[in-house]
């Protein structure tokens, strides 16, 4: 089967996922979407089989079009997505699912009740690295996880309308629910703004789990170092995810700390061990992303990260929130029956 789909949102990320949509095989990019016409101009001549529309209801109204895939500014991803599965498509909608955590669910429980994919781009849940290390995680080769931490750092763009949290929060907090497999019960955050008032341009977050394992952020994009690393540390094994590593991707330390039975546990030694680099397949993220969607349209199943998946980050990204404006007082997140 051939997935048709149409991409909203034309400006600086939708242009990624229309290439990648349209280079899949089984993939036929119908539609290209932006409230601009100048935008549009600039994509034609690349799609020449595309149907170019400053009017989203085209989309809508297609009764030949399996999927939409929004590309829009964050504020409306709810409101676009809600339309997309009320005209029965399939949607993928860019991180984060929405702004608000009632939104969030309602488009999960939408996607559910109308038997539509609904697909976040949580694009590092997909990234090879990730997957390795959720490998290493469930094999039990770490050992048990103690913690784990996620640094993502730039001298970057500066965004007006959203702070460092939710700009740069779902790619580590996506990665943190999936690998510890848990829903967090407790978030706290700390922040300040120095370049806009009320836009945190430096955060720190930190999410408990009910295992104990505590997950913890640094998101800034004001910072010397451009840094995009994963660190989790087991009882037997430790692994870093360094993003800007072009061949040296994971690294998997055998170190650990060992209990000194002669002195009944009293003090602990270290282990130092062998350092392992894995090979990790160099397939562009991205495109792993549109193919797991066009595949999950396809054969009808629930990609990994679903609608429920874009809830929980987005509940993590709004309980952090309060705690942020309240100086890091922790929030406690409710538990699913
Ligand atoms: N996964 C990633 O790594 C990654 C990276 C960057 C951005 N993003 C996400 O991608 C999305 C888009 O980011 P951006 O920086 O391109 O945003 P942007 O605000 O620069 O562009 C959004 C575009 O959507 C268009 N638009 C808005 N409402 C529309 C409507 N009703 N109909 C048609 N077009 C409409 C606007 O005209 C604009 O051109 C955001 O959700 C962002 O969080 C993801």
């Amino acid at each position: 089967m051939s997935v048709r789909l149409g991409v909203v949102g034309m400006n600086y990320w939708g242009p990624n996922l229309a290439r990648n949509f349209d280079r899949l095989p089984s993939c036929e990019l119908a539609w290209c979407c932006d409230l601009s016409t100048a935008l549009l101009d600039r994509h034609r001549a690349s799609y020449p089989a595309t149907t170019f529309t400053t009017r989203y209801e085209d989309l809508l109204a297609d009764d030949e079009l399996d999927a939409i895939v929004i590309a829009t500014s964050v504020p409306t991803h709810a409101a676009l997505a809600r339309m997309a599965l009320d005209a029965r498509k399939h949607t993928f909608v860019e991180k984060p699912l929405a702004l608000e955590v009632a939104d969030a669910r309602a488009l999960a429980a939408l996607a559910d009740e109308r038997q539509r994919v609904l697909m976040v781009d949580h694009l590092l849940v997909y990234h090879p690295a990730i997957q390795a290390m959720k490998q290493l995680i469930d094999s039990g080769s770490l050992g048990r996880i103690f913690y784990l931490y996620g640094n993502r750092l730039n001298l970057g763009i500066v965004r007006p309308d959203e702070n460092a949290l939710w700009s740069l929060g779902p790619h580590d907090i996506s990665v943190m629910l999936w690998l510890v497999g848990e829903r967090p019960v407790e978030v706290s955050a700390t922040g300040e703004s120095y370049l806009q008032p009320d836009v945190e341009d430096v955060v720190f977050g930190r999410i408990r789990f009910p295992s104990g394992v505590i997950g913890h952020l640094h998101l800034s994009w004001l910072d010397p170092h451009k840094m995009r690393r994963m660190t989790v540390i087991g009882s037997e094994k430790m692994v870093v995810f360094d993003d800007m590593e072009t061949e040296r991707k994971v690294t998997v330390y055998d170190k650990g700390p060992v209990p000194r039975t002669e002195t009944y546990g009293e003090y602990i030694q270290v282990r130092s061990g062998d350092i392992h680099i894995p090979k990790i397949a160099g397939t562009e993220p991205l495109r792993i992303v549109c193919e797991e969607f066009v595949s999950s349209v396809a054969e009808g199943r629930r990609p990994v990260a679903d609608g429920h998946a874009g809830a929980a980050v987005v509940e993590v990204l709004d309980a952090m929130g309060k705690s942020l404006v309240n100086q890091g007082t922790p929030v406690a997140l409710a538990q699913a029956t």
